[in-house]
């Protein structure tokens, strides 16, 4: 299992039209076996952040730093993005068993290992369907199911959901909550929306600013599984606006105003 410690992490990007600074000064810390959502406006810097414990990006100062062990072909770490990328010429079986079977795994016994997860994904029968025949939604469950079969040492999860329906949303939230407690594989999940943080996570860090800066971290007390009614209980409320009220951000009516 990974952790993750970063420092004062910086990252400016140089681009054509000037530097870009991303992140201002991030520091953060994860615990093994922890469900870690990142939350935050768009432009605050999340997915680079994400990318920055992927290797795909390097701090422009401060430092970084991954420990724990990334044994065998299965313990690396595995990422979702927001976009599927599946690939198109494979169907859903071979897909979600790709990973596996670059490590050496047979097709009989990756199908195996893989077979359990379509069950329990509601996609029992769907192996031989095509990328282009799914919906979004069920898309991102092959792309989840990919993940968790390679056994992966932490997961980082790049608004995953974003582009389903609040329904399959819903329903793609309780199916991840379902691994992720059978696995424990520590989680970086990225979203812009509190609602699925609170639900998701052990631990919310809220991002702000451009460049972005850690602006709270909120600890959530409730423990799994989190059905969806969680959402409507005043436990849950009060630190949605416990959050939003840090963030300053409060409606009212304009004639309120
Ligand atoms: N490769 C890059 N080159 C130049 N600028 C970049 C690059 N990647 C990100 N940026 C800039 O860094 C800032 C943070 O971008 P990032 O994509 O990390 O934000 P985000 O919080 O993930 O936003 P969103 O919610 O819209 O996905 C933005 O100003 C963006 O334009
Ligand atoms: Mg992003």
């Amino acid at each position: 299992m990974v952790t993750i410690r970063c420092e004062d992490v910086s990252v400016t990007f140089q681009t054509a039209g000037g530097a870009v600074r991303a992140l201002g000064g991030i520091s953060l810390e994860t615990g093994p076996s922890e469900f870690v959502a990142i939350a935050g406006p768009s432009g605050s810097g999340k997915t680079t952040l994400l990318r920055l414990i992927a290797g795909l990006v390097r701090p422009t100062s401060g430092w970084l730093e991954l420990s724990g062990a990334l044994p065998g072909p299965g313990g690396c770490i595995r990422t979702v993005f927001q976009e599927h990328n599946l690939f198109p010429w494979l169907n859903t079986l071979d897909n979600a068993t790709f990973g596996l079977r670059m490590a050496g795994v047979t097709a009989a016994d990756a199908a195996a290992r893989a077979l359990p997860l379509f069950q329990r994904m509601g996609l029992a029968g769907r192996e031989s369907a095509w990328p282009a025949e799914l919906s979004t939604g069920t898309r991102q469950r092959v792309a989840v199911i990919r993940a968790f079969l390679s056994d992966p040492s932490m997961l980082l999860m790049d608004e995953p959901f974003g582009a389903v329906d609040a329904q399959t949303r819903t329903t793609l939230q309780q199916e991840l909550l379902e691994l992720w407690t059978a696995t424990r594989v520590p989680v970086v999940f990225v979203t812009h929306d509190i609602d699925e943080a609170i639900l998701l996570a052990q631990r919310v860090i809220v991002l702000e600013g451009s460049p972005g800066r850690v602006h709270s971290e909120h600890r959530i007390p409730f423990g799994y599984p989190r059905p969806f009614e969680l959402t409507m209980t005043p436990e849950f409320i009060d630190i949605k606006r416990g959050i939003h009220a840090g963030l300053g951000m409060r409606w009212e009516p304009a004639h309120a105003r």
